[in-house]
């Protein structure tokens, strides 16, 4: 239907004769002259339609925005003084001769521009429409020459890209599963993958040394901005590298990547940081480099004060006591350190206690905080000496159980990067190493897999079972700029330590066996060394296009309830589809 497509006319097509086919964008009467603006996937392209060309022109009167055309025409240069130097098209025009409407279309729900204000419901319901939008389009593109460059990549360094099964059993990757009833199977269900663990750990025990797959994954867990029900992973595994090997394949390919598609240079090596380092520092496994900003921990000069909101978790050896300096923050009105109170309660803090350094130089006369009376003179010198205040400063506080302050302050952290302009520019990867094997759970008294239960440990299979609480993982993330892309481990290969792991997790032998009886089986027989990771690629395509969630770099994605509110599912099910597949509903449905 057409010689060309829109987006690639420019000078050296002058006086050709092109058929183009593609969109409304834009039609204006310019005093007897029609132009439309004619857009397809590859740009848009200036038409000239003029009453000469009878036809053409009569038809021309009658499309409106979002009409499909076929035009014919000749590529000549615009007139001097009317050439458009921000569109690639922008130094010609196409002289229709000739034009057929394809299709009419009613008018969009809204606009196709790459800045509009219309609510992400609408946006979804109308996603076709939505990704018409230039900036949608350049997403899209993105992601594609991401994928590309990455399955090149793997290609070329003796990866398989092999397929495992959606139809599968849960596999414990810490989220609820999407569970699907069989039919043939009475009473059984598969559940969606949460990942192809398993399956690719099956794959090196059958031989197939280096694989990878870029694959859906399905996870039943509270949204956010950069989580999804189904996403996708670039899903790796090898045999025989051990995790530095596998450090240096992966960042080398997120390397290449950042330098094929953005031209943008990342630091090599990436940085390394154990997990200890990172929450000590920044209290998060994955820390934003890119904010100069960093907790020191203040539990030692406060044992023994009188105020017991510090003294307490000063001394409980599950505290943690943390100061917060933030330069230049005397600024801080009332009222936004009352919001930022408020902001760290979100996450079960108890208060923000505060000191305002007015002036340096005039010791505690120059400080200014709520706290002051309760605390000594020498704690509040040393509290001012670790974290080098100077005149303007403003020093928060964290103390509670360790896990509330690390997420109450760490968030804060980053909130108050973000809020005061102090995100620096550019790119901060870095490795977090050393993950702790297990977390204790309070609430049901075991402890759980920080990673997954198929994690190495870094130590023996004696140590693990008298310290499991200190045993370290051969773990590893990937973080870029505050967003965890990937994360992986060496697997455990030996039936024994494997057995030993589920034993420790509360897996009961019979338990182990009914569930992962095939993977114990699968280690018996020759499983080779092996590891591996999965990166999240719509968290790197966010990142990598600069979209703020997930969703603006999925063609179709869920709403953050799990809804797709363009097809409308989830939905209701027959009752003939249910008795097949034996089910019953515990609330019946509403009678229509
Ligand atoms: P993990 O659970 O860390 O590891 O997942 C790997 C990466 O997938 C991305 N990710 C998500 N992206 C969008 N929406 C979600 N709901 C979501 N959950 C995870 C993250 C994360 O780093 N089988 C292991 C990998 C391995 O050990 O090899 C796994 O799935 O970017
Ligand atoms: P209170 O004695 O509870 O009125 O608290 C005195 C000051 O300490 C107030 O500024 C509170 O915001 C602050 N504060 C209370 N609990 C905590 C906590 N767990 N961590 C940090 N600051 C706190």
């Amino acid at each position: 239907m057409r010689s060309h497509t829109c987006g690639e006319l420019n000078a050296t097509h002058l006086d050709q004769e092109v058929d183009l086919c593609g969109w409304v964008h834009r039609r204006r009467d310019h005093g007897g002259v029609i132009f439309i603006d004619l857009r397809d996937r590859e740009g848009l392209v200036q038409i000239v339609f003029d009453p000469d060309q009878v036809e053409a022109f009569k038809l021309a009167e009658s499309v409106r925005s979002e009409y499909v055309l076929k035009v014919h025409g000749r590529v000549r240069r615009r007139p001097a003084g009317t050439e458009n130097a921000n569109l690639p098209t922008g130094a010609i025009e196409v002289f229709a001769t000739a034009l057929e409407i394809l299709n009419k279309a009613e008018t969009p729900p809204f606009p196709i521009e790459s800045e509009i204000e219309v609510n992400e419901e609408t946006r979804l319901r109308y996603r076709y429409i939505d990704l018409r939008r230039p900036v949608m389009q350049g997403r899209m593109r993105m992601r594609r020459d991401i994928t590309r460059f990455l399955r090149n990549f793997l290609d070329h360094h003796g990866f398989y890209e092999i397929e495992t099964p959606f139809l599968t059993k849960a596999t414990p990757e810490g989220a609820r599963d999407y569970l699907v009833p069989s039919r043939t199977h009475e009473n059984a269900f598969f559940a969606l993958p949460q990942s192809p663990q398993l399956y690719k750990q099956l794959l090196m025990i059958s031989g197939m040394d280096r694989y990878y797959q870029v694959v859906r994954c399905f996870r039943d867990e509270d949204l956010r901005a950069d989580r999804q029900p189904e996403f996708t992973q670039l899903d790796i595994e090898t045999s025989f590298l051990d995790e530095n090997a596998i450090m240096f394949l992966m960042e080398a390919m997120i390397r290449d990547l950042f330098a094929e598609v953005l031209q943008t240079e990342l630091p090599n090596p990436f940085p390394r940081m154990t997990y200890a380092e990172a929450m000590r520092r920044y209290a998060s496994d994955k820390p934003d480099l890119r904010i100069p900003l960093e907790l020191i921990d203040i539990a030692d000069v406060l044992q023994n004060v009188d105020f017991k909101v510090f003294a307490g978790p000063a001394k409980d050896p599950d505290g943690r006591v943390v100061a917060l300096k933030l330069p230049g923050g005397c600024e801080l009105s009332r009222k936004e350190i009352d919001d930022l109170t408020q902001f760290v309660g979100i996450y079960g803090a108890k208060g923000l206690a505060y000191i305002k350094v007015n002036d340096r130089t005039q010791g505690l006369e120059g400080l200014q905080s709520p706290i002051l009376k309760f605390l000594p003179e020498d704690a509040v010198r040393a509290i001012l000496d670790r974290t080098e205040a100077e005149t303007g400063d403003l020093i928060f506080f964290g103390a509670d159980k360790a896990k509330i302050v690390n997420e109450a302050m760490g968030a804060l952290r980053v909130k108050l990067g973000q809020d005061r302009g102090l995100v620096e520019k550019g790119w901060k990867p870095l490795w977090v190493t050393d993950f702790p094997m297990f977390e204790w759970d309070e609430k049901s008294g075991r402890w759980f897999a920080l990673h997954h239960p198929f994690t190495a440990p870094n130590c023996s299979e004696d140590e693990l079972l008298a310290h499991p609480g200190s045993a370290l993982s051969r773990a590893y993330d990937m973080v870029l700029n505050g967003t965890e892309i990937g994360g992986g481990s060496i697997r455990i290969h030996r039936t024994d330590m494997q057995s030993k792991v589920f034993e420790l997790l509360g897996i009961g032998e019979e338990e182990a066996q009914q569930k992962f009886g095939f993977l114990l089986n699968a280690l018996k027989y020759g499983a080779p060394p092996h590891g591996g990771l999965a990166f999240g690629l719509d968290r790197l395509v966010m990142l990598m296009s600069g979209a703020s969630s997930i969703r603006e770099v999925m063609a179709f994605p869920k709403t953050q309830s799990a809804w797709c509110p363009l097809i409308d599912a989830p939905a209701e099910v027959s009752d003939v589809q249910l008795r097949e597949l034996g089910i019953k509903l515990r609330k019946p449905k509403e009678p229509v």
